[in-house]
């Protein structure tokens, strides 16, 4: 453990639960300065070498881990605040996150990390920070809130459960390992103290072996998932990240994260085309039915021999297809697995001990009622993918703006 973070992890917790973070909050900085000065692994360093391998830039005008090319893990952690907690509680446990991650994503330790050992290695870490519509409410400033987050209105076809939805705030952890996202979640929820309490973690896994690319991952299915996405070379950022006009708000985003659980014990009965028929590609290589390779465009017009058309228009794809040109939204979906669980909502598995799998369909987009709603809404009406889907879970939070180095995630949104 270096000289400048020894002790100082428990310390630290303490004054939080006993109210006085503010002071510490102070000293953390100072301590932060110091292992920048001392040549120590310190945001400044990595700022000016964006480059590093295995490490992806913390300070921007955006926070990492939206169009970032989604690594093989990531978890999702909501927290409450504890009751009584304050604006001003809140701000400070982001200012410690704030000084953590400079350090955590750079391959540094945490300052209150015990096992720094254990951080050494360059797994492309991203924390990125959310604030869930109630928190506004629980410290009294509801006057604080976007006015574009809200909760989606309820789906005929969900069966949501507490333990799955809602939340304060949001910690979204995504590294090459499931051990290094582990570690941040301990390290960051520790550091917030007394004044957060567990909601849920969810986590999930993609088929990505090396490095992350944005190549679709296929999903518990089998099928590629997430191949027609908004343009990430900045001509679609209207669709993704607020504008100037959100003042404070510029260069937030929108998590939505939808855990929807899916049978497969029902699913592995049929035979392949009758898979391609219910999500309207093909499985060997996502290629649209009308043909073509994954990129290529559907028609929805061509008809087969029998004067069915080619693409079933109860297709997952024809039923999510945009039909105003803003609803799209960035899909970066991953698998997850309970063992031997039962967690099926309404459908039945047969035997649980083939474990529970779904997908956390993760999506991010600017204005979620005014593009993802019509999509979810034609979903829940008709699409045949709901045979074998149930979602249980659903939760919305305002992604942060992004810091530059000396101020804190959620500073400006927060002030006043
Ligand atoms: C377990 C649930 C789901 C599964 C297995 C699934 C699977 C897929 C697959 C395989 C594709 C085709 C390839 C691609 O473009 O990615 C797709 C497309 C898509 N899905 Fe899903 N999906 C699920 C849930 C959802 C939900 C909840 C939404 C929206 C609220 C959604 C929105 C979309 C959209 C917008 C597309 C692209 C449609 C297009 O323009 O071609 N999906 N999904």
């Amino acid at each position: 453990m270096s000289p400048t973070t020894e002790g100082l992890g428990p310390r630290r917790r303490a004054l939080l639960g006993s109210g006085l973070g503010a002071a510490l909050a102070g000293s953390a900085a100072a301590l932060t300065g110091a292992a920048s000065s001392a040549g120590g692994s310190s945001a400044g360093a990595t700022t000016a070498a964006p480059d590093v391998p295995g490490t992806v830039p913390f300070y921007g005008p955006r926070q990492a881990g939206v169009t970032t090319p989604p690594p093989a893990h990531t978890r999702w952690v909501a927290l409450d605040l504890t009751p009584g907690a304050t604006l001003e509680d809140l701000r400070r446990v982001l200012r410690i996150w704030t000084e953590d991650l400079a350090r955590a994503t750079q391959g540094a330790s945490p300052l209150a990390d015990h096992t720094p050992e254990l951080t050494r290695e360059h797994t492309r870490l991203t924390v990125t920070v959310g604030l869930g519509g109630s928190v506004f409410e629980h410290v009294g400033r509801p006057d604080l809130a976007p006015p574009w987050l809200a909760e989606l209105p309820p789906f005929a076809t969900d069966a949501l459960e507490d333990r799955w939805s809602g939340g304060d705030v949001v910690l979204q952890v995504e590294a090459t390992t499931a051990e290094a996202t582990a570690r941040v979640q301990r390290a960051l929820v520790r550091a917030a103290g007394a004044v957060v309490r567990h909601r849920w973690t969810q986590a999930g896994t993609r088929p990505t072996p090396g490095a992350p690319t944005w190549r679709a991952p296929r999903n518990a299915f089998g099928q590629i998932d997430g191949t027609v996405q908004p343009a990430l070379d900045g001509s679609d950022d209207d669709l993704l990240w607020r504008g100037p006009e959100s003042g404070p708000w510029e260069h937030a985003s929108t998590l939505v994260l939808r855990r929807i659980a899916m049978n497969l014990d029902t699913w592995e009965e049929l035979d392949p085309v009758a898979k391609e028929h219910a999500i309207g590609r093909r499985l060997a290589d996502g290629a649209p039915l009308t043909g073509g390779h994954e990129g290529s465009p559907p028609d929805l017009t061509a008809s087969g021999p029998h004067g069915f058309t080619v693409i079933d228009p109860g297709s997952h794809m024809a039923r999510a297809m945009p039909r105003e040109p803003w609803e799209r939204f960035l899909r970066r979906p991953c698998a997850y697995e309970l063992p031997g669980r039962d967690e099926v909502g309404t459908l039945t598995a047969r035997d649980t001990a083939r474990s529970a799998h779904g997908l956390l369909f993760a999506a991010y987009c600017a204005d979620a009622h005014r593009q993802l709603v019509p999509v979810q809404r034609r979903l829940a009406e008709a699409d045949l993918l709901n045979i074998w889907t149930v979602t249980v879970g659903s939760a919305t939070f305002a992604l942060l703006p992004g810091v530059q180095e000396g101020e804190s995630l959620g500073e400006r949104v927060l002030a006043g």
